[in-house]
């Protein structure tokens, strides 16, 4: 047949590259209700009009005009033609594409897909049966673990008879090939013995896509044989880095905006029994960054629950850095005794798991955690070793204030001073930043990024100076710090060394000693003299105090007034509110917008008065 791509292959190609997968690889793409959008990255915008619609399969934005499928993304995107992008579809989903291959080639494959989740349907509602219609071990073993028989009939569970041809005689009969039932991975075949049946006497977990196929199976035994579980081989349908179990549940159960990521069979089954059904679990492998982007399509943050014992953290390890990979929010959920969630939920119920995921961990609170079960004691060498570890944890910290919240919860449980915790933070700060600034010479000051984004650069005049001399007023007479600080707090400093300096100030203001802040900034000892040599309007004291303190107010309200002029960008953008909610939030908002405005006058006016 000719050289050409036939609608049939495209159609392939196109069906396994799901849209919101591919775009969000190019660009960050957000769940808005039902709908997905995005900055469009054909256009220069600051508020998203680029709309992706899952169920069609194409994407449209509203801002330039510009839309299409999956294909025509990638020849934009890549500024590629079509049968290069088709190429290249086809490479990310691993289809070969042999141009020369016939229509009717083609049409056998899809064919054979189709034929292949059919066999495996027929072959869970066998399995299914086998467990269901009569007494067995399995039954037995699955209801002394405690699964109703509702569960069992949701998750589609069943057993593989303790037999060597069953299945495949059960499958012969219906009319299927050995051939194709092999395709499937149900049987294998050895020269002695001729075909038999892959599983074997064991409980069979169904694995569904999201379509709701039958892809391939997960099989347990029943006794302590080994292995224990057997899951089925790579087929034309199953790829185990493909696929999620319990996702086909969970994507549609998602609460609170969460997923529970586990890791077993057992513990996702559990974990909907008792109403949990967001649970999913990887197969017995850690995640892909294809299935960390295909949690992230259906939640706003993953909980990872995995077992407690040494392997479940590394896995756990493994899976965050996936998961940081894909830009995927998570936190980290912790049982106690080494328990699975399974086991967990048995024991102590429903409500106490909900509490532990509600307790779930931020990822610095998590390597702290796994550090102070490294030094359990109270020895010297516990307390050091547990002191310095973290030290080099809390240096990752970007905000200062919670970097100071940080070395005085640490400081309290080892009985070490914050100041020489401070001082192990700092040098290991040192280290980085003089790396930093090797990289970025020249510029003196690094912006919190937020400010600089909302604030255009002429209502920044004067605010810098503003917060030099209030620190410069700080150091120079530590009585003035509380005064200072009674009005203004370190996140009301734009400048992160300004920031980190302030916070210093704050929770030290009562044992200050002279100089010794320079001592404790080594890195940022350029910046101090800086300050200190400022010229400092002495004509008024409390007056030019006042002054800078209101130029902070007012920046920060101005910074405020910013951000909920983009939130109504956003509302009349929005796709999916009615033209009165759109009234009624513009409305509220723009009374906000009026009374930080009426600040600012307020703040204005305050210092012509005095
Ligand atoms: N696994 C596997 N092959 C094995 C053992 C485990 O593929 N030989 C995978 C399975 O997906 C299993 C998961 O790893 O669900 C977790 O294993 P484990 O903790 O041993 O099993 P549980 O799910 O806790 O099962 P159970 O409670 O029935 O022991
Ligand atoms: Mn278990």
């Amino acid at each position: 047949m000719g050289n050409f791509l036939s609608e049939e292959l495209i159609n392939e190609i196109k069906d396994a590259n799901e849209i919101i997968d591919v775009i969000s690889q190019y660009i960050q793409v957000k769940k808005v209700g039902s709908s997905y959008k995005a900055l469009c990255p054909f256009h220069n915008e600051k508020t998203p009009s680029f709309i992706i619609n899952q169920e069609k399969q194409i994407y449209k934005c509203f801002g330039c005009g510009e839309g299409g499928d999956v294909i025509s993304f990638i020849m934009k995107m890549e500024n590629l033609d079509f049968i290069e992008s088709v190429k290249l579809l086809a490479g990310r989903a691993n289809i070969e594409i042999n141009r020369t291959e016939s229509l009717e080639n083609i049409k056998r494959r899809l064919k054979e897909k189709s034929l292949y989740y059919e066999i495996n349907r027929k072959a869970g509602l066998y399995f299914y049966d086998n467990l269901t219609k009569q007494p067995n071990p399995a039954l037995k073993y699955l209801s002394e673990r405690g699964i109703t028989s509702k569960t069992l009939t949701s998750f589609g569970l069943g057993y593989s008879m303790d037999s060597w041809d069953n299945l495949m005689l059960y499958l012969q009969k219906e009319g299927y090939n050995l051939d194709d039932i092999q395709k499937c991975g149900l049987i294998r075949s050895n020269k002695s013995d001729g075909y038999y049946d892959y599983f074997r006497n064991r409980i069979m977990f169904p694995i569904f896509n999201t379509k709701g196929d039958v892809t391939g199976f997960g099989g347990r035994v029943i006794d302590d044989s080994m292995p224990k579980y057997l899951n089925s081989p790579e087929t034309l349908v199953f790829n185990k880095s493909n696929i999620l179990y319990g996702l086909n549940f969970a994507r549609k159960n998602i609460r609170n905006g969460q997923i529970i990521l586990v890791e077993g069979y057992m513990d996702v089954i559990a974990l909907h029994q008792a109403d949990f059904k967001n649970a999913v679990a990887s197969l017995g492998t850690s995640l892909t960054e294809y299935q960390g982007r295909l949690l992230k399509k259906y939640c706003d943050e993953i909980i990872i629950c995995f077992d407690g014992d040494e392997a479940g953290t590394k896995a756990t390890m493994r899976n965050l850095d996936i998961l940081s990979k894909v830009d995927c929010r998570f936190r980290i959920m912790v049982l106690p005794d080494d328990r699975d969630p399974d086991d967990f939920i048995k024991l102590y119920g429903r409500d106490e798991f909900q509490e532990h995921i509600d307790k779930s961990m931020s990822l610095i609170d998590y390597k702290i955690f796994l550090t102070k079960n490294k030094y359990p004691g109270n020895t010297i060498e516990d307390r050091v070793g547990l002191a310095k570890e973290v030290s080099n944890i809390i240096k990752d910290i970007k905000s200062p204030v919670e970097r100071e919240a940080y070395i005085e919860k640490i400081a309290n449980e080892t009985g070490i001073s914050k100041e020489s915790i401070r001082l192990e933070v700092l040098d290991k700060v040192k280290s980085t930043f003089v790396y930093k600034n090797n990289l970025k010479r020249g510029s003196d000051y690094k912006r919190s990024n937020n400010y600089i984004e909302m604030v255009p650069l002429a209502e920044q005049k004067g605010h810098i100076i503003a917060e030099k001399q209030l620190i410069k007023f700080m150091i120079t007479d530590n009585k003035l710090i509380k005064h200072i600080l009674n009005n203004v707090s370190a996140e009301d400093f734009s400048v992160t060394e300004h920031q980190e300096i302030v916070a210093y100030l704050a929770s030290n203001m009562d044992n200050m000693k002279d100089k010794e802040i320079e001592n404790l900034f080594p890195h940022l000892e350029e910046n101090i003299n800086k300050i200190l040599s400022t010229d400092i309007e002495y004509i008024d004291l409390n007056n030019t105090l006042d002054k800078y303190i209101v130029n902070l107010k007012k920046y920060k309200l101005l910074y405020n007034i910013r951000i909920l002029e983009e939130e109504q960008h956003n509302i009349v953008n929005s796709s999916n509110l009615t033209e009165e909610e759109v009234e009624s939030k513009l409305l509220d908002i723009g009374i906000k917008i009026m009374k930080k405005n009426a600040q600012i006058q307020k703040l204005k006016s305050s210092m012509k008065g005095g």
